[in-house]
Formats: structure tokens, sequence, C-alpha cells
């Protein structure tokens, strides 16, 4: 059993920030137990057999944890490397060009939902600055790059029967264009949670099974206009937040608190919406196109407290499956996992009710879904301790008490950044392994990995985002080498971004943006020039080389740095020749001519 594990930090408390640019590791707190809650550390037994096939962790071996020391080497050739960003958090321009609301765009707009009452409204101006972008990103040598379009931008209704906006499809079209002339694989995601507002407002966004019709819709137009230049799509990131936050604790867009059964309902129609594009795809366009259809799931490791505890086990395994098996598992084998039927079943009964707050799949829906990922994105931060804890029916309806479980974490794990995310690069290796095993050694690319700085004042010199990168990439590396199937990795994220209720106080940016300055030039962090060694080295070729690659990105960040201190200076100086010398210019012309009536009428 680990010492001195942690409950995870609860939302309210906050950690302390000290006013020098070193991000906390926490490595001074060594007490006790700390208990997870809230957004991340959501609280929440029943002895379950093993055996029960769809849900069980497969030939998933919990005791072989090899917390084995660093390893030299490549990754398979034709690896491919790149990063991502979404276009709620980056695009900027919200109501530009025809674009529609979106439920992001009303969400952050209402008072109170969001730090410091921040908007997406303009961000990092990415729908203006692509071709800034793509620069920075052929410096790189980056293989794809993961964006998202934003539905209301080209379906401002959302419908496609009602108005298709051209200028949104002219930008993604040129977007996509020039990263292909660039030789940059472009990685679509078609939902990164900007849902129009109408399709929220008439029909209770995901809460409607219509949805799937209008996805469908949306989908299928992506596929006619880019489809012929995109070779891979997502449907869906992350839907587990796009449930729990958004429907649930509705600290997400569109903000609702059904507490206990709006999540599984959202879930429901995701997982319908996604089957039936990926059909769409199938039967209309994949012999024409040959792309792939997948999605982007998240999920954080949970690692048993106590290996040799079979009731930490399991708790463990239940808290992987109400995350990524609650989407993994009925696409890869048709149903929700067992252990999600049985907990939530059971649960609802004790509430007096009819049913399961778990929808269910009729069995001519259970085999449309199944099989439905031609490829698995997965999103992964971080990880939690997880350990058995009985929740009473009178605790009332929830997601997290449906669990049963509570989450750790060791005070110990590095927090540079936000809130919930530590740095336990081993699990990142267990999660890899658990979906082999569990899902039949699928292909992966990994979606999302990176890690963000919530930082007083600002430093280049990210020396904690290299670190985090060197090791999880090398567990990933450790993980291929198992032979977990796994073809690509996307930092997260090429800039720093709308970090959704966060605002901007949380940085995930290879690229810092500078968002006092209304052009919001970006500047590279240490890590861009580390990241860019892993890519051209295909991997860690040798400690040698490896170890002078964190000297040489800091060489180059001091000076970034002092640019980036001059930067208000040249925003201000901005600001006098665009705002101070055209009014002082407008003021001489209206006074000269004041002065030469005035000349003329003596004269006259
Ligand atoms: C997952 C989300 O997909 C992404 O938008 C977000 O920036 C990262 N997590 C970091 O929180």
């Amino acid at each position: 059993m680990p010492q001195g594990i942690l409950t995870a930090p609860s939302p309210g408390n906050q950690k302390l920030q000290d006013s020098s640019c070193v991000p906390e590791t926490d490595e001074t707190n060594t007490a006790g137990v700390k208990e997870a809650s809230g957004t991340m550390l959501r609280t929440g037994v029943r002895l379950l057999a093993l055996a029960l096939c769809v849900s069980a962790g497969g030939d998933f071996d919990w005791t072989k944890n090899e917390k084995t020391s660093f390893y030299y080497g490549t990754f398979p050739t034709g690896f491919s490397w790149g990063v991502g960003s979404s276009a709620y958090q980056t695009e900027g321009a919200w109501n530009t060009d025809g674009k529609g609301m979106s439920i992001w765009d009303v969400f952050a707009h209402k008072k109170g939902k969001i730090s410091s009452n921040d908007t997406g409204d303009s961000s990092c101006e990415g729908y203006y600055k692509f071709k800034d972008d793509i620069n920075l990103m052929k410096e790189m040598k980056l293989n794809h790059y993961r964006f998202s379009v934003s539905w209301p931008r080209i379906l401002p209704s959302g419908l496609r029967s009602e108005h298709v906006n051209e200028k949104g499809i002219r930008y993604y079209s040129d977007l996509i264009d020039l990263l292909l002339n660039s030789k940059i694989t472009p990685v679509v995601t078609l939902y990164h949670w900007d849902l129009p507002q109408v399709l929220q407002e008439k029909y209770g966004g995901w809460q409607n099974a219509s949805m799937v019709g209008y996805f469908n819709e949306f989908a299928n137009l992506c596929f006619e206009r880019f489809g012929n230049r995109v070779k891979h799509w997502i449907t869906f990131n992350n839907p587990w937040s796009i449930s729990v936050e958004g429907y649930e604790t509705g600290e997400h867009a569109p903000g609702l608190r059904t507490r206990g059964s709006g999540a599984y309902k959202a879930a429901h129609h995701i997982i319908k919406a996604h089957a039936k594009v990926w059909h769409t795809y199938d039967m209309k366009w994949r012999s024409k196109q040959k792309g792939l259809i997948g999605i982007s799931l998240s999920a954080d490791w949970g690692e048993p407290v106590d290996v040799s505890n079979q009731r930490d086990v399991e708790a463990a395994e239940r808290y992987i499956h109400f995350y990524l098996g609650w989407f993994a598992t009925p696409l890869f084998h048709g149903d929700y996992p067992a252990v999600m039927k049985e907990y939530i079943g059971r649960k609802s009964g004790q509430q007096g009710l009819g049913a399961s707050r778990l929808p269910v799949f009729s069995p001519q829906e259970k085999s449309y879904i199944r099989g439905t990922v031609d490829f698995l994105g997965l999103g992964h931060y971080t990880t939690r301790y997880v350990t058995q804890k009985n929740y009473p029916s009178s605790f009332g309806d929830s997601y997290f008490a449906d669990r049963d479980l509570a989450e750790l974490v060791d005070p110990k794990w590095p927090d540079p950044g936000s809130e919930w995310l530590y740095s336990v690069p081993w699990g990142f290796r267990r999660l890899l392994n658990f979906v082999k095993t569990q899902y039949g050694n699928p292909m992966i690319y990994v979606t999302e990995n990176g890690v963000s700085e919530k930082m007083p004042c600002t430093d280049l010199c990210d020396d904690w985002r290299m670190q985090y990168f060197r090791e999880y990439i090398n567990e990933l590396l450790k993980a291929v080498r198992d032979g977990v199937n796994v073809k690509g990795y996307t930092a997260w994220s090429l800039l720093d971004g709308f970090e959704w209720d966060e605002g901007f106080s949380e940085r995930f940016g290879l690229y810092f943006v500078d968002f006092r300055n209304k052009n919001k030039p970006r500047f590279p962090k240490a890590s861009v020039q580390f990241y860019k060694r892993i890519i051209s080295s295909n991997g860690f070729p040798s400690q040698r080389e490896v170890e002078s690659w964190k000297r040489k990105a800091v060489e180059t960040c001091s000076s970034s740095n002092q640019l980036l201190a001059a930067d208000p200076l040249i925003g201000h100086m901005e600001m006098v020749t665009e705002i101070v010398v055209p009014t002082v210019c407008t003021l001489c012309i209206l006074l000269s001519a004041v002065f030469f009536m005035f000349l003329l009428r003596r004269r006259l």
C-alpha cells in the first residue's frame, strides 16, 4: 500500500499560490490521507465477480505495476507526432462572418460561470491567425494537427436544412488546404463541446434523441465538403465531460444539474450519434474517401490503493468503467459495462424508481453500435488512487455516488497547474495496457496529453512541462513496446487557450499567448524546443542526447521571456498608433477647419 496518500483537493480548496514563478509540487505535504472531491475528485462494495465478461478487466494484471526506469529508444517508423486545439478554446470570432451562437457563447456570457468572467469571444484570434499558427507547426516539424469544427460556424441554427454558412466552410477549407500544403495531416474533431445554442433551446441539447439525427446531418456535410482531404475524423471529444460536467454538475455548458440521470441520458444519445455517423461514413463515403472514424475518450487511470485487496481492485476497475468503459464498452462490445448496469440498476431500485437511471440499448441498437470505432482517440492527463466507499441511498441520485468509491492522491505527486492534474507518468502505461487487454488491442491515437501552469507570474522556461512530456512520452514508448497499438501522440495544446470554466487562468499551451495584447502574440515556451527534439529523434535516442535537450531548450527561453516582458510596451505603442494618432490628427484637421473659417469670415 502506498505511503501517505491524501484525498484529492476539492474545488473550494484552492492551492496556495506563491509569488515566485516556481510551480508547486506539494512535496512538503506528507501527512496522512487526503480525499478527492468536486469536479475532479468525485467521491463516491459490492463485490462483483471478476468473471463478468463485459466489465471485468480481461487479462489485465493488476499486480504487475512495473515502475521501471527511463527507457532509451525510439518509436516505430511512421509514428505520428502532433499538437491539438479546439474551436471554442482558440478561434475567437464568436459572432463573425455569419457564425451562429453556441452553448459556450451563451454560457460564458452569463456572469459567475467562468473564472474572472472570461469568455472565448476573441481568445487566441485563431480564426484570423491560422496561417501564423501553421508556421509554428511547420517549425516544430509536426506530422498532424488536431482541431475541431465549430458546428454553429457552418450551420448557424444547427440545421443543414435552414442555412449553410459558406464563410464558415471556407475558413475550415482554407485551414485544411494550408495544412496539407505544409505536409501536416489534419485530424478533425466534429464536436468539441460547442453545440448550436438553437438546438439547446429548442430541444434540450443532448437530453433529446433528436440530436442523433442533427449531428449526423452536420457530420455528413463535413464529409461532403472536407472529406476529400480529411482522412482522420473524431466524432466526439471527451463525451464523459459533455455528459457529467454539462448535465450533472453544471460546471460546463449548458450548465444543467440533473443529478444522477441527465448525464446518463446525454451519454446514451452521444453513443448513438457516434454510431450513426460511423455508419453514414461507412455506407456513403468510405469507399471514395478512404478515411477513418474514431472517437476521443478521456480517462484518468485508477490504481487500487492496495493491490492485494480485492475490494480496492474492484473499486479501481469500477472507476475506469464509469469513466472510459461507459463509452468504450458499448462501442467495442455493444453494451454498457456490466458493473455500471448492476450498480446504477440496484441504486435506482433502492431509490424507489421503477427503472434504472441508466438507459437500455435494444438488441438492434447493440449490434448497430458494436464495432463502430476505426481508431480510439485517448485523452489522458492524470491518475488517482481508488478505494471502496459505500454511498447510502439517502445520499440521493448522483453519478459520483453510483460508483461507491473514493479517489485519493499521493501528496508527493507533482501538481504544477490545474488542481486536478497530478503528474503520474506510470498511470499512462497502465491505462494503455488496460485498453489493450479490455478492447482487443485497438488502433489508438493519443489525442490529448499535457500539463497546465497556473502561475502568478509568467515564465516561458517551463521546466515542469518538459519533465511531464519527457516522462509521459517515455511511458507511452514503454507501452508501445508492451505491444499496445499506438499510432500517434498529440500534445495538448498548441496554444494557451480558453480553459472552459477556468477561463484563461490555466495555460496548457506549448506557446504562451499574451491575452492582454489585442493581437494575441504567441511566444514559445521552452517545451516547444524540447518537444521538437523528441519529434526529430522519434523518441529518446540516448541518455547523453536527451540530457542535453533540456539545457538547450532553457537557453532559448530566457530571450523569449525578455520579448514577452516587453510586450505590454509593444501593446501600448500599438494603442498609441491605432487610437491616439488618428484621434490627434482628426482633432488637428477640425481645428484647422475652424481656424480657416474664422479667417475667411474676418476677411469678408
Ligand atoms: C480535455 C479537453 O478536451 C480540453 O479541451 C481541455 O483543454 C483539456 N482537457 C485540459 O483540461
